[in-house]
């Protein structure tokens, strides 16, 4: 019950907040070392567009909104409890919070993490004792908003720390930046210490290195300085070479003809064989946010400067390259399915040979007249049109997506809900693949049989993700019907990691239970809701240098 009064107590201070810069305001001080502290606020950080599109379907979440922080009156001064205190939170709010305290793992007395879930119950334990990368960001995310900046801080130095060791996977020496996938703390009871053990893919079913968690710890600098207002961990030499390691690695040269990221099977949150290999969405949405957050953390010092204007080359190509070629709606993709193969020269219309038999009969029926989405994977004469749900919202997120186009994501999100949402949001991507196609792309894969774990399974920890891609586009009522779902299974089910079936209708067979980002995710998605500013630690404007330059539908032949 501690948990739940500290939970309640802490609720109701104002401390949790947003700083008063914007991205380019963070730039420019970070430009002067010396500039202090930031007096810390909440503020609005959504585009004045979502807000005014917010007000019209007015909700009581909203309204104490408005009431704290209406133009010209200080939130200082109106205590946010007298706002919050105005209805009632929803009861699973204090068990997630209870069960949340419960996962956090220690380094000497000092919280660093959140294993993967607590399921005693489960005879296997496999690596779920493990703090993730990725799966700590919702964690993350729900400390700051809460608050409680301490233990995403001791995250990040503690990972960096891990950044710095030697990794090897037989004689093979990986990449200096590497981050790792997860890590674990041994404590030894006896000699009253603590060590850590760390997985950079070595151990990893699959053996593959995690591409996204180097992209989500700069993701989550971003949002620590965003939200504490304190620049100085970003500022130092460890954390801006920590940067630096990681750009290396993704913005060496080779032999690539696009500014897409080549990737491996199994390299971010979908870990197994699952035909991702290429330019899996995923990893291009988390690249392009990773880029601008670093762009606007890096100093301007003389390494800095380097990354700063390659960053800004590769932002440029790779925002033409995923909202030309990745991109696909109705016109879209009646272009392709008329498409004429075999063209050489610049002038070719299908510049990647995609052949139009290729494309999947479901797509046709599943593409709304009004709406698109990115589509997974562009390479030549593959376009792998299966729709995933993170890459997507990240895209919103990021602004990879224009307005336009971000819009667009929502309105297929409504069109196409029984199939992407159904009983349980959201479906991680769609739609199943199954038999020959299941045999040859997964390798036989048991775990991810049609409609299960990767392969079409529903995975609760995307609710943050959706909600925040809703209050960005202003789409309200879309992330308070998905967190209404939620919130009729996910306590009753113990917090399980993914759901399986058409519909999402089934806990999933080798689904933990406990499993800590599906409950910080609907945490984090409740939180930002009830208070929509958080927004602005996750998501990032518009980058007004980075004008669209296409229309939509249009993109082939430009
Ligand atoms: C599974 C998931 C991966 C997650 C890990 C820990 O391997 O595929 O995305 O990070 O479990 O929860």
């Amino acid at each position: 019950m501690e948990c739940v009064k500290e939970y309640q107590l802490r609720n109701v201070s104002s401390h949790c907040s947003i700083s008063e810069m914007d991205d380019y305001d963070l730039s420019k001080l970070l430009d002067k070392p010396d500039k202090p502290r930031l007096n810390i606020e909440r503020q609005r950080s959504f585009d004045e567009r979502s807000l005014s599109e917010l007000s019209i379907g007015l909700s009581r979440a909203l309204d104490a909104y408005e009431t704290a922080y209406s133009p010209g009156r200080s939130a200082l001064d109106t205590p946010v409890s007298s706002a919050r205190n105005s209805f009632e939170p929803h009861p699973m709010v204090a068990d997630a919070w209870e069960a949340l305290r419960r996962s956090l793992v220690f380094f000497r007395d000092q919280p660093v993490g959140t294993i993967a879930a607590y399921d005693h119950a489960s005879e296997e334990v496999l690596n779920y004792d493990q703090v993730f990368v990725r799966d700590f960001v919702p964690s993350a995310l729900a400390f700051l908003m809460n608050g409680e900046p301490e233990i995403v801080k001791n995250f990040l130095l503690k990972t960096l720390q891990l950044q710095g060791w030697e990794k090897r996977i037989d004689r093979f020496k990986l990449g200096e930046g590497a981050m790792p996938a997860s890590f674990k703390v041994l404590h030894d009871p006896d000699r009253k210490t603590d060590t850590i053990v760390a997985d950079f893919g070595e151990s990893a079913i699959g053996r593959v290195a995690p591409i996204d968690s180097g992209f989500w710890w700069i993701i989550l600098l971003r949002a620590y300085t965003k939200s504490t207002g304190d620049l100085s961990l970003a500022e130092t030499p460890e954390c801006q070479k920590g940067m630096r390691l990681i750009l290396s690695l993704c913005l060496s040269e080779g032999f690539d003809t696009f500014p897409t990221l080549l990737c491996a099977d199994g390299c971010s949150m979908i870990d197994r064989r699952m035909g991702i290999y290429g330019y899996p969405i995923e990893i291009q949405a988390l690249f392009f946010m990773a880029l601008r957050c670093a762009l606007v953390m890096l100093k301007h010092d003389t390494e800095g400067k380097e990354f700063i204007e390659r960053i800004v080359k590769r932002l440029h190509a790779l925002s033409f390259h995923m909202r030309s070629y990745f991109w696909l709606d109705f016109q879209q993709l009646n272009d392709i399915y008329r498409y004429k193969t075999e063209e050489y020269s610049h002038t070719a219309v299908n510049k990647f040979n995609v052949i139009p038999d290729s494309i999947s009969d479901w797509v046709f029926d599943f593409m709304p007249t009004r709406g698109g989405y990115f589509i997974g994977n562009v390479s030549p004469a593959r376009m792998d049109m299966r729709w995933f749900a993170l890459g997507n919202c990240v895209a919103i997120l990021s602004c990879l997506a224009t307005a336009e186009q971000a819009a667009a994501i929502m309105d297929l999100i409504e069109a196409r809900w029984e199939e992407l949402v159904g009983e349980m949001p959201m479906k991680i991507c769609y739609p199943a693949i199954e038999s020959h196609e299941w045999r040859i792309v997964t390798g036989c894969d048991p775990k991810n049989t049609r409609w299960s774990y990767h392969n079409g399974g529903s995975w609760p920890v995307l609710l943050w993700l959706l909600t925040a891609a809703c209050i960005k586009t202003g789409r309200i009522q879309i992330a308070r019907r998905a967190i209404d779902l939620a919130e009729s299974r996910l306590l009753k089910d113990s917090w399980p990691e993914y759901y399986d079936g058409k519909l999402g209708r089934y806990i999933g067979k080798q689904a933990r239970k406990f499993q800590t980002w599906s409950i910080a995710g609907y945490l984090v998605a409740k939180m930002m809701l009830e208070d929509p500013s958080h927004l602005g630690m996750i998501s990032l404007e518009e980058d007004k240098q980075m004008k669209p330059l296409i229309k939509r539908s249009s993109s082939w032949t430009c």
